[in-house]
């Protein structure tokens, strides 16, 4: 969604905005705009569209990009206002002093909107950023001060936002404050930067504030001031950055997905190491703060998610019901916050996040939290919002996931599912499923190389993409532990391909998606050996029956079967239980390559975010 970068020091500010812009790229945007200040003057440039435009607008601007050592910058993935280069960010008051740039929502825009309109503000925008932009400035008018301006405007702020602030008058500082949306501070020498995300700023500085909610501050290119909403001077603890630059190169793959997907194999390696010592050895999971005894009063799961997220705690809910012997209700957040949830204190609450941003978990989350059930986070970033809200955090170490399309995270989500049901079992002393769980922790040590394996033989996966991409229409399905991957290999395929993908329950075709299955209408079906595997070559046989073109994903079929499909994609021998691992990679290839084929933009799809920080 969108992004703000701010630079203050010595430094060409112009490049650093644009190369700090251009890591946040991925997070998906539609305009982008810098204000760079020299001599007491601000100049703001924007453009429509991606930020090279911007770019193309910037090489005529030389004589102020050379000079300018201060500015903010942002990237605009538009919310209200369509996405031209007027509703771009920055935005400033009508005297032109006043520039700021903003993420979040201001939800109370159109009445703040009408009494600045009353005291004479002129609008240029159909955003509300401008709302506050004006709001600020107006402040201002009143205190001649900056800061304080700031800190009255945002009392009157309902919403969400990080902003970042200049004004001419005060040429020496930027001034940023936050609610519900991520900011921090990269502290250099001599320098400072602003950024909503580390990517932003991590070829620069590895020191790093995270501003909280209600704080404002003041930021020179020699000191950094916090302030909380008493206006009482505090001091926010400088933190390590997770990420090196390194881990936001392609290195060599054409796309941030396809490497992505690559680093699989050792994204479980990371996830599992330390916690699973040997098939002989019990789950060590230290992030995970319940005791045993409050493990056993555990009377039910709650998993709140969303997108690719939702359908991890989907399989979830199979594994943990399997072993921990607990019940799990998935749900997806959006819907979850909207109605009256039932938790208590022998609820388990299981926020699963890639990001740790997105707006509708935390939301749910927090209003789970007040009904004091035990809050685990599962997310690829320890230091969101989310992680910071979580009273077991279990954080995933994916390394930095840039294509919008998640594929590694969705991996290390699985995974650590997978490693706290057998947590929960062996807690609980049930011993029932040992034998179960030794064989599953042996595949899963297993799993890297047989992801691998499969990685090195991707010439079929490509074909087949090639052969199925002029399709506009997509079936998956699958069933049992299965189910969710379908559901992820559709959202896969439509996010980054645009074709329309819909996964099923296999055994739900034939109740009314089975209507729309003729010759152009491939239908591509999940099935491995396990228990659902001749129900699954019944629902094959009941689609190919219509005519449907049928692809077929599995580990083993009998030569009798073979002929029903008109392509195989097969994957190493591998039990139902863990299939999901294997098979969701066919799933990511295959999109990708169908989308590749079609000459799509497969890091940042149209229209879509990588953290979604709007409900
Ligand atoms: C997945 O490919 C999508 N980008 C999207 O569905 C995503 O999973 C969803 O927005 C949830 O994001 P989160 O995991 O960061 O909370």
């Amino acid at each position: 969604m969108c992004g703000i970068i701010g630079y203050i020091g010595d430094k060409k500010a112009s490049d650093i905005l644009i190369s700090g812009l251009s890591h946040l790229e991925y997070r998906g945007y539609d305009s982008a705009g810098i204000a760079l200040c020299y001599n007491g003057t601000t100049n703001v440039y924007k453009a429509q569209g991606k930020l090279i435009n911007l770019s193309e607008v910037l090489k005529t601007k030389q004589e102020i990009c050379d000079v300018a050592t201060k500015g903010i910058g942002h990237i605009r993935w538009a919310t209200h206002g369509l996405p031209t280069t007027t509703n771009a960010h920055p935005h400033t008051c009508n005297c032109k002093n006043f520039t700021l740039v903003h993420n979040g929502i201001i939800e109370n825009y159109q009445e703040l909107k009408e009494e600045l309109v009353n005291c004479g503000c002129i609008f240029q925008s159909q955003t509300d950023t401008e709302v506050a932009a004006h709001l600020i400035a107006h402040e201002y008018g009143k205190t001649k001060d900056l800061l304080s301006a700031m800190q009255s405007a945002v009392k009157k702020i309902k919403g969400a936002f990080a902003f970042c602030a200049i004004h001419n008058n005060e040429p020496d500082k930027i001034v940023v404050a936050k609610r519900n949306a991520p900011l921090i501070i990269g502290v250099g020498e001599g320098e400072n930067f602003i950024a909503s995300d580390i990517p932003a700023i991590i070829e620069y500085t590895k020191k790093a504030i995270y501003l909280s909610d209600y704080q404002v501050g003041v930021i020179k290119k020699d000191s950094i001031k916090i302030y909380d909403e008493n206006n009482t001077l505090i001091t926010n603890k400088i933190e390590h950055l997770p990420f090196e630059a390194m881990a936001i190169s392609k290195m060599g793959y054409k796309h941030f997905m396809l490497k992505e997907i690559h680093e699989q194999g050792d994204v479980v390696r990371n996830v599992l190491s330390g916690k699973l010592i040997s098939p002989e050895h019990q789950i060590q999971l230290n992030e995970f703060k319940l005791t045993s005894e409050k493990i056993k009063n555990i009377s039910r799961i709650q998993i709140i998610a969303c997108g690719t997220s939702l359908h991890a705690g989907m399989a979830g809910k199979y594994i943990i019901e399997k072993f921990a012997n607990i019940p799990v209700d998935v749900e997806a957040s959006s819907e979850y916050i909207y109605r009256d949830t039932i938790a208590d204190k022998n609820t388990l609450v299981i926020g699963i996040s890639q990001s740790g941003e997105t707006a509708d978990t935390i939301t749910a989350i927090k209003q789970v939290k007040a009904q004091n059930s035990h809050i685990a986070i599962i997310t690829n970033r320890a230091d969101s919002t989310m992680a910071r809200l979580a009273d077991s955090l279990l954080p995933v170490n994916a390394g930095i996931e840039v294509s919008v399309a998640a594929t590694k995270s969705y991996m290390a989500q699985l995974i650590s599912l997978y490693l706290l049901a057998m947590y929960l079992s062996e807690q609980k002393n049930i011993t029932k499923y040992e034998t179960d769980i030794k064989n599953l922790k042996q595949e899963l040590i297993e799993l890297p190389n047989k992801i691998e394996t499969l990685l090195t033989n991707t010439a079929n996966i490509r074909e087949i993409a090639k052969k199925y991409s002029s399709y506009k229409d997509f079936i998956f399905i699958a069933r049992g532990i299965n189910f969710p991957s379908a559901l992820e290999g559709a959202l896969k395929l439509k996010e980054i391909s645009y074709i329309n993908a819909t996964g099923y329950g296999a055994g739900e075709l034939k109740h009314g998606p089975i209507a729309m299955l003729d010759e152009n209408m491939p239908v591509l079906a999940i099935l491995n050996t396990g228990i659902v595997y001749d129900k699954v070559l019944s629902n094959c046989e009941e689609a190919k029956a219509r005519q449907a073109k049928l692809i077929g994903v599995t580990d083993y079929l009998a030569d009798k079967d073979k002929d029903l499909f008109n392509d195989l994609i097969l994957i190493p021998s591998i039990s139902d239980l863990i299939s999901p691992a294997l098979n969701i990679v066919v799933l990511q290839l295959l999109a990708y390559y169908i989308a590749e084929y079609l000459g799509k933009d497969v890091d940042q799809p149209r229209n879509l975010a990588k953290s979604v920080t709007v409900e």
